[in-house]
């Protein structure tokens, strides 16, 4: 595999995968992989000739008193997971080649409306900031397919609203979260929580699989709601927020719709999980 910050490399390579008439599918992180992680590597292979994943924590989705410098950097064991799951192509740009001009003098892609709401009104900005590195990534690898998880169902609805307001001809694929064996829904700040801290977070899961069952067996979502909130209150959590809302386009639930997400941003410490179940009723 090709690890390069060099956007003419990247360029090269995949031009030249293009012109052979092969197919490249693009997977970014921010490193520290999980297992997680690599099913969208393995989900990618499924959909295009080659792989191309980015490593690179993006300053400008981070706010002021978050945790940008204590974000695991673990490049050597990211690259050979990266290698074991068939990724032929890494790009590892550093904030000076990607925001030469310093983040306050950056173009920047906004979203409006789903940006501005659930985990974006507790992280001002922290969508502008993916909306921006995403897109400058797309444009510096041009894939035909990108890959990301649904851990992030906001993320992954802002990315998709990005690409359809800007006619990116990029497919967009999601794929379902990978769990622990407790329930926990993997992610890079599980790191930060200690094994006790891990067995409570599991309470996430299980307070949100105790929603979905009482919704459907007729349970107001207000009264299921706070039920789940008191359970993870229980178990040592501060929920930031806890809402049901429409799963196609994250609106407030209407008593016609059907498809629904639970969505959950809580902390445990200092540390800040998100999860989320669609689910129909
Ligand atoms: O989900 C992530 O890891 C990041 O938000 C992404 C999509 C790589 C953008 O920095």
């Amino acid at each position: 595999m090709l690890t390069t910050s060099d956007i003419k490399q990247i360029r090269t390579q995949v031009k030249q995968w293009h012109q052979q008439g092969k197919t490249v599918a693009f997977v970014p992180t921010m490193g520290n992989l999980h297992q997680g992680h690599i099913s969208l590597v393995e989900e990618a292979k499924r959909h295009a000739d080659h792989v191309v994943a980015s490593i690179f924590v993006n300053p400008m989705q981070f706010g002021a008193n978050e945790d940008l410098d204590a974000y695991p950097r673990t490049l050597a064991d990211d690259q050979q997971a990266l290698v074991n799951a068939g990724a032929e192509l890494l790009f590892t740009p550093t904030p000076d080649i990607i925001y030469p001009k310093g983040l306050d003098a950056q173009t920047y892609v906004d979203v409006p409306g789903i940006s501005e709401q659930l985990c974006g009104e507790s992280r001002p900005g922290h969508f502008r900031g993916v909306a921006t590195i995403v897109c400058k990534l797309f444009n510096i690898v041009q894939p035909d397919v990108a890959v990301f998880g649904e851990k992030d169902f906001q993320q992954l609805m802002v990315i998709k609203t990005m690409v359809e307001d800007l006619s990116l001809p990029i497919n967009i694929i999601g794929v379902a979260t990978k769990r622990e064996g407790s329930g926990l829904a993997m992610s890079s700040r599980n790191g930060y929580l200690s094994e006790d801290q891990k067995q409570q977070a599991a309470t996430i899961k299980q307070s949100l699989d105790t929603l979905i069952m009482s919704v459907k067996q007729g349970l107001a979502i207000e009264t299921a709601i706070e039920n789940a909130q008191s359970t993870l209150k229980a178990n040592g959590f501060k929920p930031d927020y806890l809402e049901v809302r429409n799963a196609n386009d994250l609106s407030q639930v209407q008593d016609q719709d059907k498809q629904l997400v639970v969505l959950v941003a809580a902390y445990m410490g200092s540390t800040r999980l998100i999860d989320n179940m669609t689910f129909n009723r």
